[in-house]
């Protein structure tokens, strides 16, 4: 036998030997299940990489996390991209894309925007501040408006934040919040998530928040 047909031999054994053990316990009972280790796509083996039938796995997306709908929501706002009107305060451009948990855009989403003014009031009497749009064919949306301010949830200030609501056919509709990084009233806050903090780019005079939803299927 030459040394190659050993090198092969040998490499064989061992891989028969590493199916055995991950099907037998260490005692010779019956088989272990490994939830953990199945969880993760195996590597390939060299002996056994071939191209995988079928389409490529779909990543992912974490369904973007539910929070507080607060006492200031007003159905029926209108229908615009453009929330700010006359109001004065630091102008904000928000886009992301809305998907499903596959990480697939969700073409025509609608999201349902309200936020305090730059002093940290809602407009309870119209719909300043408010509106609704759509995402496009892609999932994508885009809303302008500004900065919120801070008002005083009992004796402590909330951060900043934006309240959205989103709907699509098919998918359970999702009440959340969007935060800033770095206001002073994030840490304490009794309502906001980690995840929920935008990314926050203010390089070019304006804040330019970043901000990728995910929907549940229905
Ligand atoms: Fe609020």
């Amino acid at each position: 036998m030459t040394r190659l047909d050993l090198s092969r031999r040998n490499l064989l054994l061992a891989s028969a030997g590493l199916l055995v053990g991950c099907q037998r316990s260490a005692s010779g009972g019956p088989p272990v299940t490994r939830t953990a280790y199945a969880a993760k796509p195996a590597a390939p083996s060299v002996l056994t990489a071939r191209p995988a039938a079928g389409p490529a796995p779909t990543p992912s997306c974490h369904v973007t996390a539910a929070n507080i709908e607060g006492p200031f929501y007003k159905a029926g706002a209108p229908e615009r991209a453009r929330l700010v009107q006359r109001q004065r305060g630091v102008p904000l451009v928000i886009e992301g894309v809305v998907r499903d948990a596959d990480c697939q855009p969700i073409p025509g989403a609608w999201l349902d925007v309200w936020h305090a003014d730059h002093d940290g009031a809602y407009d309870n009497d119209g719909f300043g501040l408010r509106g609704r749009l759509r995402a496009d064919r892609g999932g994508r949306y885009r809303l302008e408006t500004i900065v919120p301010g801070h008002y005083l949830n009992g004796p402590t200030y909330r951060p900043a934040h934006i309240h959205v609501k989103l709907f699509a056919p098919g998918f359970s509709p999702l009440t959340t919040q969007l935060y800033f990084p770095e206001d002073p009233y994030n840490e304490g806050d009794p309502f906001i998530v980690d995840s929920l903090v935008m990314a926050v780019d203010q390089s070019r005079g304006r804040r330019e928040g970043h901000f990728d939803f995910s929907l549940a299927s229905a």
